[in-house]
């Protein structure tokens, strides 16, 4: 058995550590779990790691906000007249520094906010700290929650309060954004099993279920049920809309509408394209490098990596890995996307053509059960495996786990090493949840100021038509002007100058001289 200390790269070394090393590792870990159980909190406003922080946030916050142009202009435009007066937004998004421009965003345009990340791993400690100190947003977040703090955090971004200070779900939250669907997915199984609770008294038993994360969703609803047996259809009935982030919260919120289950509407913010096709694709490319180097400082030059799943992500993963030259492959199951890599010059193979001499593999479908335990016993020594689709069930951490035999090394947090009884060990990043947020610091501002602008006019567009019978309980993409417009805020910024059409030219294509300047069926 490998201990604490012994070499990890290359082929397997054995290195036993000295008694003496050994106590300064064992010291060192003890100090880290320390310091991760110490918070600052002040109840129903915030917790977060450390208000010392907060100035090292604001900082970085100061220089988010230049590269993000998008943001800064809807502060312009709205700043004064504050559309968003009396919208209280519960947000469940990756507490980043982004995020926080996000949160002031709303904040200037007049609406409250409580806040909570989406992801256990993904909190920029110094981010929290700063919005709690600028108290433009209550917050509740932490780098490396266990999964009962994160429904903790969750569940409080999701309770406000009366002016007596009084737990009252009719205030809010009256819309949502939301990255995954977990605050909309409370929501909802809160509602279900409230009806259950009042038809027949029975109330959910997390030992029912296998899903550690149900488990959790299922004690919140139970303890929340006792209290008041209202509040998450109360909730359900106020909120005017979510806007929901990413590609897998928007998948869930189109099989909630198809069996007629989506409580309120939802604005699918991903589908903009200024949303998949740059933050999905250009930032996967400069995120997913950023979170394999910070975490394994690995030379990906000559390294065979291996990206499942060649959609917008993927394509940005591949991408990445082939501009660090890496020997990058991929895998797909969609003939269109194979056939787009392979125009690319990148192969297109399955994972067990490669498994066994692949160096990287990075998972990117947004589907499950992509890289299971048997694989990863057949990998080399210290392949990394990673993984940057939204939840953490695309790399089999149950079967690792279990795997009879096997031992964790934790490299550091976020890095294990697990080795299997044979002595090969497999390098796994952020627990199997998405490494670019877990490991690095997520996409850079410029991107996520497209996403994020996105997020603003979607939550402006769901207030604004609240009573107007606009929106339905469906799910929306927001009109190719906005998307457009959301593209124009940031050419500036890139020193971009646009091409003006003539009326003529706009009329022999069948446009408008100021757009939009493509049919809907357009791909990109
Ligand atoms: N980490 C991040 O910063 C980040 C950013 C955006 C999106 N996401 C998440 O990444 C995931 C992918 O998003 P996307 O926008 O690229 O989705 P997408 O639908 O464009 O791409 C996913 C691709 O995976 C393929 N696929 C599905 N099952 C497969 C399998 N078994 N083997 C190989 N390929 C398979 C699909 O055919 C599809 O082409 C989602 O979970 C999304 O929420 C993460």
């Amino acid at each position: 058995m490998l201990k604490f200390g012994q070499l990890l790269t290359g082929n397997i070394h054995f290195y036993p550590v000295s008694d003496h090393l050994s106590k300064i590792y064992r010291k060192a870990y003890s100090k880290m779990a320390a310091e991760e159980s110490k918070f600052d909190e002040v109840p129903l406003v915030y917790k977060v790691r450390s208000m010392d922080l907060a100035d090292m946030g604001r900082k970085q916050l100061d220089l988010a906000e230049v590269e993000m142009p998008g943001l800064m202009e809807c502060r312009k435009l709205y700043g004064e007249s504050k559309p968003l007066v009396g919208a209280n937004i519960t947000g469940s998004l990756h507490m980043t520094i982004q995020t926080a421009a996000l949160i002031e965003t709303l904040s200037a345009m007049g609406a409250k906010v409580r806040w909570c990340s989406c992801n256990i791993f993904s909190t920029q400690d110094e981010a929290a700290a700063a919005i709690a100190e600028a108290e433009t947003s209550a917050v509740f977040a932490w780098k490396g929650e266990s999964l009962e703090e994160y429904w903790w955090c969750t569940n409080q971004a999701l309770t406000w309060y009366n002016e007596q200070g009084e737990e009252d779900p009719s205030v809010g939250p009256n819309m949502i954004v939301d990255d995954g669907g977990d605050a909309t997915l409370l929501v909802h199984e809160g509602a279900e099993w409230e009806k259950k609770f009042e038809a027949d008294g029975s109330m959910p038993d997390p030992s029912t279920v296998d899903d550690p994360e149900m488990k959790q969703v299922y004690r919140i609803i139970r303890q929340e049920l006792q209290k008041n047996p209202n509040k998450w259809r109360t909730i359900a009935e106020n909120c005017v809309g979510v806007s929901e982030e990413t590609t897998t919260g928007v998948h869930r919120l189109y099989t909630m509408a198809e069996n007629n289950k989506l409580l309120f509407p939802a604005i699918n913010v991903n589908d903009s394209v200024t949303k998949s096709k740059f933050d999905n694709l250009y930032g996967c490319k400069h995120s997913l490098p950023d979170g394999l180097m910070r975490a394994t400082d690995v030379m990906i030059a000559g390294k065979q990596a291996l990206v499942l799943g060649y959609g917008d992500v993927g394509k940005g993963c591949a991408a990445a890995m082939v501009h660090a030259g890496a020997r990058t492959c991929i895998s797909e199951v969609d003939p269109i996307c194979a056939l787009q890599a392979c125009m690319e010059g990148i192969s297109v193979v399955r994972l067990e053509d490669v498994v066994a001499t692949a160096d990287i593999f990075i998972t990117a479908t947004g589907n499950k059960g992509i890289i299971m335990v048997d694989d990863m016993a057949k990998m080399k020594n210290n392949a990394i495996v990673c993984n940057i689709g939204h939840f953490d069930n695309e790399i089999d951490m149950n079967g690792l786990e279990n795997y009879p035999g096997i031992e964790r090394i934790r490299i550091k947090p976020q890095v294990d090493r697990w080795v299997f009884p044979d002595g090969h060990g497999v390098i796994i990043l952020a627990e199997g949840r998405l490494m670019n947020l877990g490991c690095a610091t997520g996409h850079p501002s410029f991107v996520m100021s497209c996403s994020f602008t996105n997020q603003t006019l979607a939550q402006k567009s769901l207030w604004e038509n609240r009573g107007t019978g606009k929106y339905d309980c469906a799910v929306y993409t927001l009109p190719k002007e906005l998307d457009e417009e959301v593209a124009r805020l940031h050419l500036a910024h890139l020193d971009a100058r646009l091409t003006t059409l003539s009326s003529e030219q706009a009329d022999y294509i069948s446009v408008n001289v100021n757009g939009p300047y493509k049919p809907s069926a357009y791909r990109y």
